[in-house]
């Protein structure tokens, strides 16, 4: 979609440098909103208590074989798909997939996506489905949608957090698919991060985010969409979309009719991915409104709206879309934080988009993103 919207201006990311001399985190911004630096996640990334080494990373292109072999003995790879990298494990194994959860340090309480090779698979594991389920399943896959349906016996329950449902969806990524169909089995996959933090879209994203705790790292290049799939419950009469995500509303309402949006709540998530606080980077980051920082924020160290990346003496400037194009914003969104966490800044401010097509995604991730600095009530 092609709007007149752009993200050109300098103030699209504008970010300050960090406010104190330690590490990213360790100084309190001038505002005197930082939470305690002991809740800050920590620059240096363990898992299950152990710093990360590197993984295996394999091209797609030459790769799937070997990285199928893998998933079919029990190991853990992580693999491109059209929207973000997955940490793909066999969904018919218990014990494979307990290493997702503890390789992103991901409560037991949130289910993972089952990801098949082809829409023929759908009916072969779980058996028939309603109607509307299909008529999504047979219109948008493969491809960034993610559908719930009834968990099959097949399918050990801590794939799906004991729950009766399961959500899965083909993925619109030639490798991934490749790989699946090569592994000859369901493949439960989460994005490959650490719970709560920004989802993957490059290899090098994954290799920095889990290091060894994952065994193989397939590496198809960037991610297309960028931005996770949008999660849909069709089971019932209406539609309801439980995740905004790359696959805009507008286009499933065109496809079923009106549909209802629930982007859960912090309370009582329908979806975990609609917690409060996710997607976060690791620097705190704020919505700023449109034209520059908060009135709060000017005049701050760095925090001022500038002329261009120069502005806020040695802050980053990342332009999503300078054309405004909200599918490309989507795909860089992601990558765009991953890169100023990586450049060390104090804090990342970022303008909201449209709330228009896949836009609505964008901001979505965005607020939550916003709510780990600050924290909702
Ligand atoms: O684009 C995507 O969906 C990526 C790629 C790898 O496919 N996967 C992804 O997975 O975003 P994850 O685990 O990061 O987010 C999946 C979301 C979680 O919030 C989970 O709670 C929700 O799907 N989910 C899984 N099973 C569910 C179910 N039965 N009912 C409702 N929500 C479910
Ligand atoms: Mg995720």
């Amino acid at each position: 979609m092609r709007i007149r919207w752009s993200l050109d201006t300098p103030r699209s990311f504008l970010v300050r440098p960090r406010p104190g001399t330690t590490g990213v985190g360790h100084g309190a911004p001038p505002d005197g909103s930082a939470r305690p630096p002991t809740s800050r996640p920590p620059r240096q990334v363990s898992v299950g208590g152990v710093t990360t080494g590197s993984p295996r990373v394999l091209p797609a292109d030459s790769g799937i074989a070997e990285a199928a072999s893998v998933l079919r003995t029990g190991g853990l790879v992580a693999f491109p798909t059209e929207t973000v990298y997955g940490l793909g494990a066999n969904a018919l194994d218990a014990r494979a997939a307990a290493r997702i959860f503890e390789a992103k340090a991901r409560p037991s309480f949130d289910p993972l996506i089952t990801h098949l090779a082809d829409a023929a698979e759908l009916e072969k594991l779980v058996g028939p489905v309603p109607a509307a389920v299909t008529a999504l399943a047979e219109r948008f896959w493969p491809g960034p949608l993610t559908l719930i349906v009834d968990r099959p016996a097949a399918i050990p329950p801590i794939v799906t957090s004991g729950l009766a449902t399961m959500a899965v969806r083909v993925p619109d990524n030639a490798y991934a698919r490749a790989l699946i169909a090569e592994a000859g089995v369901p493949v439960a996959a989460p994005s490959a991060n650490r719970f709560g933090q920004l989802s993957p879209t490059r290899a090098e994203h994954v290799v920095r985010g889990l290091g060894a705790a994952v065994d193989v790292v397939l590496d198809g290049g960037p991610a297309r969409c960028g931005i996770e799939s949008t999660i849909v419950d069709a089971r019932g009469g209406r539609p309801v979309v439980l995740r905004l995500g790359a696959l805009p509303v507008e286009a499933l309402e065109e496809a079923a009719g009106p549909v209802t949006v629930r982007p859960g709540s912090s309370g009582q998530p329908v979806a975990p991915g609609t917690l409060a606080a996710h997607y976060a980077p690791r620097t705190p980051l704020r919505l700023g409104a449109r034209g520059g920082p908060p009135a709060a924020h000017r005049g701050r160290r760095g925090g001022r709206a500038g002329p261009g990346p120069a502005a806020g003496a040695g802050g980053a400037v990342e332009v999503l879309s300078a054309a405004g194009d909200l599918t490309e914003a989507a795909a860089r969104l992601f990558d765009a934080l991953h890169e100023l966490d990586a450049a060390g800044v104090g804090e990342i401010l970022v303008e909201p988009v449209p709330e228009v097509g896949v836009g609505r995604a964008i901001n979505d991730r965005l607020r939550r993103a916003a709510a780990t600095w600050h924290p909702t009530a």
